[in-house]
């Protein structure tokens, strides 16, 4: 069930299924030798019938908190006492931290929104106040960040979806935020989501199904950021998409880097630097 640990080390894992090219034990290492925390973090597979009782029994043998991939963030959302109000924005947990009951229980937090951010605004150099954002697609991993995305105060967020209800369900969980923020918040069908947006980013799982990018090129101002959420083989056709139309690719690797530092953050109250973890994976990357 679990990989290696150490004993008498504070365990944390990424828990999902499948976990085994996960990243992420790598990333939490470099964090922890940057920073000097003791700890280890493990690949924890759990079966699709038993997320609950696989993470429980990981924080029963001394577990002081998990990552949630895969397909369970939603689970792992209904198994927190306490979210965050960015999990609660997202109904999904990719961060567990298993405080004590009398501290209030497992704690929920979800990093990914965070993490997109930052790397488009520190590491791709692109503010995103200002600007028109297209958001690509209505499951999990769209909604976990578009209450990060809208915090970060663009003009204006459209959620296209090739199915519109699935689209507008999300942007009416959004929209007293979306409000807040100043945000103008719409969602639409991929054909008639208009066109021009200075940021175009990917979080439909069309490339996993073969199916190409599901928009019309003319969705790209100049010179746009065009941001795959996903990394290696699958971004690879939406990246060259972008290339080929005058946008700026960039797949999803800074995200899943600053995810995890937010993550880390979140469990040790230290924020690791990212600068050259993300760079030790991209030349890791290239080599391959
Ligand atoms: P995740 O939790 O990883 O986001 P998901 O919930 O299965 O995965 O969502 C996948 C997203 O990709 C959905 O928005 C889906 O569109 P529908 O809501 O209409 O199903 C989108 N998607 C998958 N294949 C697609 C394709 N071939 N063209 C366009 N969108 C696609």
């Amino acid at each position: 069930m679990t990989t290696t640990s150490t004993p008498g080390l504070d365990r944390y894992a990424v828990a999902g299924n499948p976990v085994a090219h996960s990243q992420s034990p790598r990333i939490h290492a470099l964090f922890a030798q940057q920073t000097g925390q003791e700890l280890s973090y493990e690949r924890l597979l759990c079966p699709l019938d038993a997320f609950a009782s696989t993470v429980q029994a990981f924080a029963a043998a001394g577990g002081r908190g998990c990552n949630i991939t895969v397909p369970f963030k939603f689970e792992a959302h209904a198994l927190a006492a306490r979210l965050s109000q960015r999990a609660q924005l997202a109904g999904a947990v990719n961060t567990l931290r298993f405080d004590a009951a009398n501290d209030g229980g497992w704690y929920g937090d979800n990093t990914d929104g965070a993490g997109l951010v930052r790397d488009i605004q520190a590491n791709a150099g692109r503010q995103l106040a200002g600007q028109r954002v297209l958001l690509l697609g209505a499951g999990g991993a769209s909604a976990g960040v578009l209450g990060s995305l809208i915090a970060a105060k663009p003009a204006e967020i459209c959620l296209a979806n090739r199915s519109l209800d699935k689209a507008q369900a999300i942007v009416a969980a959004h929209l007293a935020w979306a409000e807040q923020h100043g945000v103008r918040l719409h969602a639409s069908e991929l054909g008639s989501c208009g066109s021009s947006f200075d940021v175009l980013i990917n979080g439909t799982s069309a490339s996993l199904a073969g199916a190409g990018v599901p928009v019309a090129p003319s969705v790209l101002a100049p010179g746009a950021l065009a941001l795959d959420m996903m990394y290696g083989p699958a971004a690879a056709p939406f990246l060259d998409w972008a290339r080929q139309h005058g946008a700026e690719p960039r797949d999803g690797l800074g995200m899943l880097v600053e995810q995890a530092a937010e993550a880390f953050a979140v469990w040790r109250g230290i924020t690791p630097d990212t600068t050259a973890v993300l760079a030790g994976l991209r030349a890791d990357a290239a080599a391959r």
